[in-house]
């Protein structure tokens, strides 16, 4: 393990997140995680791994739809550190109590596409709005968040989804200009959306019967994946989003 590199996992309860933390902390990638979800006291495999690795997982209590607990979170972070090398976005929400993706219009609910368009898009946003000061440092940094290809707009050809499309398209737009004003003031960041693949988690566990079983990944390979590819990052992929196979997705 090298100098002293910490990141930030926002949406760490579970699935793709959980599993981030783990390996960031297995590999060494990161010397110390701040791991952050809605309620950590309830969340005990985040709990039995900060216990495992104790002292270099630390737990914070944000929901992303309530910006004063991303502003007190980021209060917390800053008493502890300066510099932060990794911020990756990963909560997301593709279904809930009585909502699931839209197959057509005429289910379309104006409270579904806030409630989504919050955790998806805005998120993401407020986060850097909040943490992006962590970021203005001289080494390599990454702030990453988890995308889908679903929110390609060029790749669309099956429609539907409207809420989920429609706010991770937004989630790569909001990327792409992150990545623009950090370039000024956080030049060694690179700013990215990754797309982890179809993963074996409770948001995609409803939707798995279509899924040919090689094509659906364990948290643990998806994971693998994404740490490569952010490995691999160069300055000229900020502002793009990236599968996990490290292929471009166009927007
Ligand atoms: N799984 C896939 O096949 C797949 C494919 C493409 C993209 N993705 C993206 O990958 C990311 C992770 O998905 P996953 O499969 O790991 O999902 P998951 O297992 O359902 O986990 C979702 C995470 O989001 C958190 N979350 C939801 N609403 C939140 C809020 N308001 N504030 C803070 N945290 C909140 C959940 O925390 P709580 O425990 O507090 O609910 C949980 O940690 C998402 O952005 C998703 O869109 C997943």
């Amino acid at each position: 393990m090298g100098a002293d590199r910490i990141a930030f996992v926002q949406g760490a309860s579970r699935g793709i997140g959980l599993e981030l933390v783990r390996q960031l902390l297995e590999t060494g990638a990161a010397s110390r995680v701040i791991a952050s979800c809605r309620e950590p006291d309830r969340a005990t495999k985040l709990q039995s791994i900060a216990a495992e690795h104790m002292p270099r997982l630390t737990t914070l209590a944000v929901d992303v739809s309530e910006e004063a607990t991303i502003a007190e979170a980021a209060t917390r972070v800053g008493q502890v550190t300066d510099k932060l090398h990794f911020i990756l976005n990963v909560a997301g929400v593709l279904h809930g109590e009585g909502f699931g993706p839209e197959k057509r219009l005429s289910q379309v609910r104006p409270e579904v596409l806030k409630t989504v368009f919050e955790v998806n898009a805005f998120g993401p946003l407020i986060v850097a709005k909040h943490f992006s000061s962590f970021l203005r440092h001289d080494d390599r940094s990454i702030f990453a968040s988890l995308s889908a290809r679903v929110g390609s707009i060029s790749d669309n050809r099956l429609g539907g989804w409207y809420a989920y499309r429609g706010s991770k398209a937004a989630q790569n737009m909001f990327t792409k200009t992150l990545s623009i004003e950090l370039g000024h003031v956080a030049r060694n960041t690179i700013v990215v959306g990754l797309h982890p693949g179809t993963v074996d988690t409770g948001l995609s566990e409803p939707f798995q019967g279509s899924v040919p079983k090689e094509k659906l990944f364990s948290t643990k390979q998806s994971v693998e994946h994404l740490l490569a590819v952010i490995d691999g990052l160069t300055p000229q992929d900020t502002g793009k989003v990236f599968a996990w196979d490290g292929s471009e997705i166009p927007p």
